[in-house]
């Protein structure tokens, strides 16, 4: 017969164990949420020195008297927004008659950070997007850049003058995250690629595209030769294989070896 107080002190020790291991998890996101109110507060820092002559003290945009705008609100820039701005450098402006053009970025990547995390706190703007190139489809990249992107960016990603406004850029220097970016904010004359007209995976795609217009004879891993994803993938295979039956045949000739040692002991 097991005893009530056997039955009692085994559901306190399952009990433990459970606060145990959910313990950590909690603690995990309290800490996640606080490095996130620490960045928030590092990017308001930066930001009241660095933006906010331009974009006020809290990023409402400033408006002179005679209605003459020195920056714009910033409350629908969102994280991509200040991505796209902060990582090509064309923020800060030296004065806001100037048009913001790709230059050296003005700080350091931890510094973008903690700018992005405030200016994303500001309202529910575009998010950081998450480009990924691993499982993008480039030819399918391809189809996508020539229907939406050649007229202004031209074939080959150089960029080319519009008919009205600002010149469209060359993406010789465009980063995957710099293309999400931009295609999720439409920054300048270039219109804006919704999430529900263009999904993440459109813009992996096509980001990848973008990738292999910068460097058009690198078509990605390791240069076998440049022989392409495919004939790595099978090489990868063939070495795992061959691997794979040199350990049989060692495993198998050990076997066959070890009466002959017994023999001879
Ligand atoms: C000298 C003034 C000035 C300073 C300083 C400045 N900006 Fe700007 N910013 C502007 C102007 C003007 C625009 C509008 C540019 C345009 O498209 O013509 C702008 C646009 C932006 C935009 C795009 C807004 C949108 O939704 O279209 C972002 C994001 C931005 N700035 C971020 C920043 C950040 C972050 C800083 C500080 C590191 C900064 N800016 C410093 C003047 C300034
Ligand atoms: C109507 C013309 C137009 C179209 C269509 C267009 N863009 Fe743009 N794009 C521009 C302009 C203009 C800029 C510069 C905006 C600014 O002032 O920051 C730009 C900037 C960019 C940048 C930043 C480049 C850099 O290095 O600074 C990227 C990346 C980009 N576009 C990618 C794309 C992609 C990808 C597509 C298609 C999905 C596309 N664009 C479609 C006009 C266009």
């Amino acid at each position: 017969m097991i005893s009530s107080a056997r039955v009692v002190g085994a559901c306190l020790a399952v009990a433990g164990v459970v606060t145990l291991l959910l313990l950590p998890g909690a603690g995990r996101e309290a800490a996640a949420q606080s490095d996130r109110d620490e960045l928030v507060a590092q990017g308001r820092d930066l930001f009241s020195t660095g933006c906010s002559s331009c974009h006020g003290t809290d990023g409402r945009g400033v408006r002179l008297a005679d209605g003459e705008v020195r920056g714009p609100s910033l409350e629908d820039a969102g994280e991509a927004g200040a991505v796209y701005y902060l990582t090509t450098g064309r923020m800060p402006l030296a004065n806001s008659n100037e048009v913001p053009e790709r230059k050296q970025p003005a700080y350091r990547d931890e510094e973008i950070e903690a700018l992005v995390a405030y200016v994303g706190s500001l309202g529910s703007g575009p998010k950081r997007p998450s480009v990924d190139l691993d499982a993008a489809d480039r030819s399918e990249g391809g189809v996508l850049f020539r229907d939406n992107c050649q007229a202004c960016h031209s074939a080959t990603g150089a960029g080319g003058a519009l008919s009205y406004g600002r010149s469209a850029p060359s993406l010789q220097e465009a980063t995957p995250l710099q293309v999400g970016a931009a295609m999720r904010i439409g920054p300048g004359e270039m219109p804006r690629f919704s999430e529900e007209q263009f999904p993440d995976e459109d813009v992996d795609d096509i980001a990848s595209y973008v990738e292999y217009l910068r460097t058009p004879d690198d078509r990605g891993g390791v240069p076998l030769g440049r022989l392409g994803p495919v004939p790595e993938g099978l090489f990868l295979w063939t070495v795992a294989v061959g691997v794979v039956v040199l350990l049989c045949v060692w495993i198998g000739g050990r076997r066959h070896e070890e009466p002959d040692q017994e023999e001879a002991a």
